[in-house]
């Protein structure tokens, strides 16, 4: 077994576990940096490291059109290609194909649209981006899904799922043809929860894919548009019918609140382009709630980023840092992505701590109280 739960916390649904992946071992809950073009933006491996990265997350979609997964199989696979010798977690590409490509249409084949690189037609099927998976040799391969927009009735997202379920059945099948391995030196596979704000959708779907056994089961089709609310809820709705010995994932989130939030309900891996986007912006994360360093405020203050910020950031003044954005420097869009990221990896490894210590709910209590207490 992969899996294993080390300590669960008594008072929620929290626990702490070990995956172990053909690149190595990944402690949950954890976050996963995330690198769509097999970059996790501005930072080199090295300071991925530093950092205590894990894992890191590349994209199908973006990887298959350029520069393609033959080239990358050919020079080694996406490891060898990006010097991350780590473990790997890439998305299927479904969920990039909705949101950057034109002229979507979804048929039961799989997505026709129009490649926005240079406008040619193409086609991803369940087969072909468990091909492609397979081929840039990730740890974690997920499944081929459909992601419901946000609103969307009851009627909708229930012929959505259907397809996702066929879908995944597809992916499945084109798994047990092409991967003879077995044990933790294979590539893992991971299903897909859909279903939108609907829970008896969302009961379904986690059943028909713990029926057709995955690696591990993630929570998709979140974060896309509804209120904080009905997010929890999609987990809530989910989580129960996950396997205890299997990790969960919910895909795409969060704020640093959010993400003890749904640790709390029992999801153990995460990944989000907010902590490296919103750096590039100049927006930080601190103990304080986030603040964006570009602001007069700071013009002069000499403290650091923030009191938890790692030595590599901790001996730059916030003025500077205000500098550096002010005079449009690489270096600010570097240091901030490296502060953010160290910040989310600082929380998941405090969280894996405190349910280890059997005070998870207090830790929780008193980082959400500190961080929203300014807003
Ligand atoms: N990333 C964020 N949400 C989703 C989702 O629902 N499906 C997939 N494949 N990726 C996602």
């Amino acid at each position: 077994m992969s899996f294993t739960v080390l300590a669960a916390d008594p008072a929620s649904s929290a626990r702490r576990g070990e995956l172990v992946l053909p690149h190595g071992k990944v402690e949950t809950p954890i976050f996963m940096p995330v690198g769509t073009q097999g970059s996790v933006k501005t930072l080199h491996p090295t300071e991925l490291d530093l950092l205590g990265a894990q894992i890191i997350l590349g994209n199908t979609y973006h990887l298959w059109l350029r520069p393609g997964h033959e080239l990358i199989k050919e020079l080694g696979g996406l490891h060898d290609f990006t010097t991350w010798q780590k473990p790997i977690l890439t998305d299927s590409g479904g969920f990039q194909v909705w949101s950057l490509s034109k002229l979507r249409k979804i048929t039961e084949e799989g997505v026709h649209f129009q490649n926005h690189l240079d406008g040619s037609k193409m086609l991803l099927t369940p087969e072909l981006s468990m091909e492609i998976q397979a081929a840039l040799g990730s740890d974690i391969a997920m499944l081929f899904d459909e992601c419901p927009p946000y609103p969307c009735d009851e009627a909708y997202a229930a012929k959505s799922l259907a397809l996702t379920t066929r879908w995944a059945r597809r992916c499945k099948d084109w798994i047990t043809a092409n991967e003879p391995r077995s044990g933790t030196g294979r590539q893992h596979h991971f299903g897909i929860v859909q279903g939108s704000i609907y829970a008896n959708l969302r009961e379904q779907s986690a059943r028909e894919l713990v029926e057709m056994d995955f690696d591990g089961y993630a929570v998709g089709g979140v974060s896309v548009g509804e209120p904080e609310e009905e997010m929890f809820r999609a987990i809530d709705n989910a989580v129960p019918f996950l396997p205890q010995n299997k990790p969960r994932y919910a895909m795409g989130l969060g704020t640093p609140p959010q993400i003890l939030e749904m640790i709390g309900r029992g999801v153990d891996m995460f990944d989000c382009v907010m902590p490296t986007r919103i750096a590039r912006h100049g927006m930080a994360v601190t103990l304080d709630g986030p603040i964006n360093i570009k602001n007069l405020i700071h013009a002069k203050d000499p403290r650091p980023i923030c009191e938890s910020a790692h030595p590599h950031v901790a001996g730059f003044s916030r003025a500077y840092l205000r500098h550096l954005f002010r005079a449009g420097e690489i270096l600010g869009l570097r240091l901030l992505s490296f502060h953010n990221l160290h910040f989310y990896l600082r929380l998941v490894s405090e969280a894996r701590e405190a349910i280890s210590a059997g005070n998870f709910l207090d830790f929780k209590k008193n980082f959400i109280d500190r961080y929203t207490r300014n807003s």
